[in-house]
């Protein structure tokens, strides 16, 4: 074991955070594809260069995909997490990063801080803030975006019907990796990493745990990208893996 966070080192912890966020994202793979393909149709080749956010992008893995498949585009991670930031930094050294909670205060100023983004995306992150602060964090997203942009909400959604929702739990998908970290065993193992401790002890220091997931239905979800001045609806779903993509057609109203 070393004490020193390699390239390699890193890139190894980014791969086992992959195959443990595939516990819980259902279809992730595909998804995070058809993501990719909603962002080169919004933003095509050769047009003027896009900035491209990926909203609580974790260790970056998705953050490196999107660059991947978008060329000449500027696509830059946030997270709140200084660990997975700092994970992501050297895993991808060529990626930019920014620690900054999106729900905070400074929101507006985050989003819209290396120009009007051509498209936001949020995997796996906007079942985490109460109502209220999605509905304003969509807010500052619908409004940052430049005319045409796409806002993409990738997530668990689940129906508000009862019945329905029963069914498409039903359709779950197996994990592809069985034999991943649960999402509890990642974070136990990287305590005894040795290379982690001084980030470990930084993030201890910093960050407040999340307080639990706002319970928000597929339709909420829906009506808080319509409500912020989106045009918005599903472009894709298997079970309760959902993904919304909302377009800023003109001026958004700020909703309070
Ligand atoms: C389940 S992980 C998903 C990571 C990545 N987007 C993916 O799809 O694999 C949720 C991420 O959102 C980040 N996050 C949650 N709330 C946030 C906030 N208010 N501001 C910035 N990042 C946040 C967490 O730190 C974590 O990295």
């Amino acid at each position: 074991m070393t004490d020193v966070l390699t390239h390699r080192l890193a890139r190894y912890w980014v791969a086992r955070w992959a195959r443990c966020q595939d516990r819980y994202a259902d279809y992730r793979v595909e998804r995070t594809e058809v993501i990719c393909d909603i962002l080169a149709s919004a933003i095509p080749a050769g047009s003027e260069p896009a900035v491209v956010l990926d909203l609580g992008c974790g260790p970056g893995d998705l953050t490196a995909l999107l660059a991947e498949r978008l060329p000449g585009t500027r696509v830059i991670g946030v997270d709140r997490d200084p660990f997975l930031v700092a994970l992501g930094r050297v895993a991808y050294p060529g990626l930019e990063f920014q620690v900054a909670d999106v729900v905070g205060a400074d929101a507006a100023e985050v989003v819209s801080r290396w120009g009007a983004p051509a498209a936001i995306v949020a995997s796996a992150v906007l079942h985490y803030p109460p109502a209220a602060q999605l509905r304003a964090l969509v807010g500052v997203c619908a409004r940052a975006l430049r005319p045409g942009g796409v806002f993409v909400d990738a997530d668990h959604m689940p129906p508000r019907h009862p019945g329905l929702r029963d069914i498409v739990t039903a359709l779950a998908a197996e994990s592809p990796n069985p034999s991943s970290d649960t999402w509890e065993a990642w974070w136990r193992a990287t305590r005894s990493e040795p290379a982690f401790n001084r980030l470990l002890a930084e993030r201890d220091r910093m960050l407040a745990p999340h307080t639990g997931d706002n319970d928000l239905s597929l339709e909420d979800r829906i009506a808080v990208l319509n409500e912020s001045g989106l045009s918005a609806g599903p472009v894709w779903q298997r079970g309760r893996s959902v993904l919304l993509a909302g377009i800023r057609d003109g001026a958004c109203a700020r909703i309070e």
